[in-house]
């Protein structure tokens, strides 16, 4: 048996639906997934984390503060981990943390991207190496920053019998074309939205988190004309390498795109924001002539059983199954993504996002903060 190389993924997503937290080791030529927890946000930091990603009457008080409420509450997740996987801080190598983005920012001369989670206030409470920052890496040497689960993906989930693509359908669903030989490269985009549009109506109408199996959406159906004035919206034609966020993709979005169609029922809205979804993901690239035959769906949307049926229905000939099927939890995918990402800056290995982010070069992402007691990189 080798020696375990225990890494933590942490993070939260655009959904904001809580901080995803893994243990797994690195030893073997696979990683596995050895422990999960999900921690929850307290309201009133979800809340802040949302002005703070709508941009409106922002202050730096509430940064800085929020930053730090964040990185407790990150920490609070390891610690609970360590409890529940009976280990201890000297067990583990390093926490790969990739905080919650406030702002996704890739076009223009100074473009930049923005996490938060104080990866100081994690290393301090946790006693734990922390790496995080890696968005912020990628973007210096000329990449968008997003998306980084592509790299995970191709590395856990690639296949040479079959050609195969992995769905992370979350807050914003992102589609990765594994690479199959030497003839094809990795590919790698956010597609648009993939839950916060449901999640966000059903928020306003009914004031629940999300569409449960998207039973609501079932309730009605898709509005041809508000479907296609969504449709509308440039970024789906961009493009790849593309990347965006809740700064496109959010409620005022979809209140401005809803004027003209007052009369449509608010169950309809669901069943049009579903089929949204579900249409930009087919329609996002020629899935048959790039020969795909099948995809690993990950991420929360995956228990969206209309959605997962509504994509079966649009692309036939293409197997559409949960990534569980291939031995990791949808639940963990991004968990796991961002733990890997630790264990390769913590060996000095850099990684090739060329392709999927437009990066000019290779490079060692991510910042690493040191616990005076814990363990250092052999860099
Ligand atoms: N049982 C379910 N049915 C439908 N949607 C679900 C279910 N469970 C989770 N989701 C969706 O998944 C989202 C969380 O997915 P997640 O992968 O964590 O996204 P993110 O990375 O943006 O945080 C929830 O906000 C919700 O929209
Ligand atoms: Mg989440």
């Amino acid at each position: 048996m080798p020696t375990p190389q225990y890494f933590i993924g942490l993070l939260s997503g655009t959904s904001i639906d809580g901080v995803d937290c893994i243990l797994a080791d690195f030893s073997g030529t696979k990683p596995s997934l050895l422990a999960t927890h999900s921690e929850p946000i307290p309201k009133t930091l979800r809340d802040n984390i949302l002005t703070l990603c709508a941009d409106r009457a922002l202050s730096l008080v509430l940064l800085g503060e929020t930053d730090v409420a964040l990185g407790r509450v990150f920490s609070h997740a390891v610690n609970n981990l360590l409890k529940k996987a009976n280990l201890t801080t000297s067990d583990i190598m390093a926490i790969g943390s990739h905080g919650q983005t406030v702002k996704h920012h890739p076009a223009g001369p100074d473009a930049f991207t923005l996490q938060i989670g104080d990866p100081n206030t994690i290393s301090q409470c946790t006693g734990i190496t922390t790496i995080a920052d890696f968005r912020r890496k990628d973007m210096a040497v000329g990449g968008q920053g997003a998306p980084l689960a592509p790299l995970f993906h191709q590395a856990y989930f690639h296949d040479d019998a079959v050609r195969r693509a992995v769905l992370n359908i979350g807050g914003i669903a992102n589609i990765s074309l594994l690479k199959h030989d030497l003839q094809n490269d990795l590919i790698g985009f956010d597609n648009g939205p993939g839950n916060v549009l449901m999640d966000s109506w059903i928020n306003l109408k009914q004031d629940l988190p999300y569409d449960r199996a998207g039973q609501w959406a079932a309730s009605g159906s898709p509005h041809p004309d508000l479907l296609s004035r969504l449709l509308d919206e440039p970024y789906f034609a961009l493009p790849f390498p593309k990347s965006t966020g809740r700064e496109l993709f959010n409620l005022d979005w979809l209140q401005r795109k809803l004027v003209g169609f007052e009369d449509v029922s608010d169950a309809d809205v669901q069943a049009t924001l579903l089929e949204l979804t579900a249409l930009s993901i087919a329609q996002s690239i020629d899935w048959t002539s790039r020969g795909i035959q099948e995809i690993a769906v990950c991420g929360g949307g995956s228990h969206n059983k209309t959605l997962l049926g509504r994509l079966s229905k649009l692309l036939p000939d293409i197997k559409v199954f949960s990534s569980a099927e291939l031995g990791l939890s949808p639940d963990w995918v991004e968990g796991m993504a961002f733990a890997w990402m630790a264990s390769k800056t913590w060996k000095g290995e850099a990684i090739d996002c060329r392709s999927v982010t437009g990066a000019r070069k290779p490079c060692i992402l991510g910042g690493i903060y040191l616990a005076e007691n814990g363990s250092k990189p052999p860099l």
